[in-house]
């Protein structure tokens, strides 16, 4: 496995793969729902490139940005197992050569006004940005993004789309852990007991899915049901909406097109976020209360 650190050697070692190039972006802090993109990538193509990057320009909150977990050592040994050929580190100034004075941007309008698109101004920006750097970099024939970020993986969808990009986005099943809470870099800054209140996400996205399944149709009150359970936990909910699974956009009454329930909450400074496609079956890795 090569590590690679700048634009010009990830280039040359690149150039030097045959076949289809499979490529997962990360911020590190690897956990079983990055290895399992890894996974489905590889099943997709001849060799696996991983990139580790906390990308700046995403982070909305500074404090986020300084407690983001970080571990190379231990990175760069899943990736290995995982079996990727190459793994891209670059430090800030590799990918942002002119600092904080980017002239350019790339902006994925209307897919980014509901969610964390509304609550994290410029998240969406700076992940868009990053993203077009990476693929233009490591030129991947297939990417894989989890759906766990909705979101961000429908904004990656469309921006490949209008800017050409000639990459396969596969959207890969959100990984849990056995209690139902989502596998996040972020859980490792929850204490035990945050830990256990986080659970609420996952617990809230059922009881509305429940919900649906007994003819529930109304996007507000979905949406109070999960709410309100993440609250009795002792979390502060950052948002919690029903929309549309395609447009992103508020979801009045549920019809035909179905809906997504995307929560976000904080436990102390820490944010957690989740999602369930509530006209789909309810997936392996969350079970109905008894
Ligand atoms: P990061 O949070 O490290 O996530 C990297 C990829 O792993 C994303 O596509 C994310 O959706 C996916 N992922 C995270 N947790 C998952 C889980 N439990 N199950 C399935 N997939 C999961 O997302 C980012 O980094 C950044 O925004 C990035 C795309 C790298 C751009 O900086």
């Amino acid at each position: 496995m090569i590590v690679s650190r700048t634009v010009a050697d990830l280039r040359t070692v690149r150039s030097k793969l045959k076949g289809r190039v499979g490529f997962v972006p990360t911020m590190g802090a690897l956990h079983d729902g990055h290895t399992s993109l890894m996974r489905e990538t590889l099943a997709k193509a001849d060799h696996l490139i991983v990139s580790i990057f906390v990308n700046p320009t995403q982070f909305d909150r500074p404090s986020d940005l300084e407690s983001y977990p970080r571990d190379e050592a231990d990175d760069l040994a899943g990736c290995k197992a995982a079996g990727a050929a190459i793994v891209f580190v670059p430090p800030a100034e590799e990918m942002y050569a002119n600092g904080r004075n980017q002239l350019t941007a790339v902006t994925v309008a209307d897919l980014t006004t509901t969610m964390c698109g509304r609550t994290r101004p410029g998240h969406f920006d700076g992940v868009a940005m990053v993203v077009t750097k990476l693929f233009n970099i490591v030129q991947p024939d297939v990417a894989a993004f989890g759906q766990k970020d909705y979101q961000q993986l429908a904004v990656i969808r469309r921006m490949t789309e209008d800017l050409n990009f000639p990459i396969e986005i596969l959207g890969v099943e959100t990984g849990r852990n056995p209690d139902g809470l989502a596998i996040s870099s972020r859980n490792r800054l929850l204490t035990a007991e945050g830990r256990i209140r986080g659970r609420s996400l996952s617990a809230g996205l059922v009881a509305a899915h429940l919900a649906f399944g007994e003819g529930e149709r109304s996007g507000p009150r979905l949406e109070s049901i999960a709410r309100g359970i993440i609250e009795r936990a002792g979390l502060r909910v950052d948002y919690a909406e029903c929309v549309d699974p395609h447009t992103l956009q508020l979801v009045e009454h549920v019809g035909d097109r179905g809906a997504v329930l995307a929560v976000a909450a904080f436990d102390g400074d820490v944010r957690l976020i989740d999602n369930l496609r509530l006209d789909h079956e309810l997936p392996s890795g969350l079970v109905k209360p008894l």
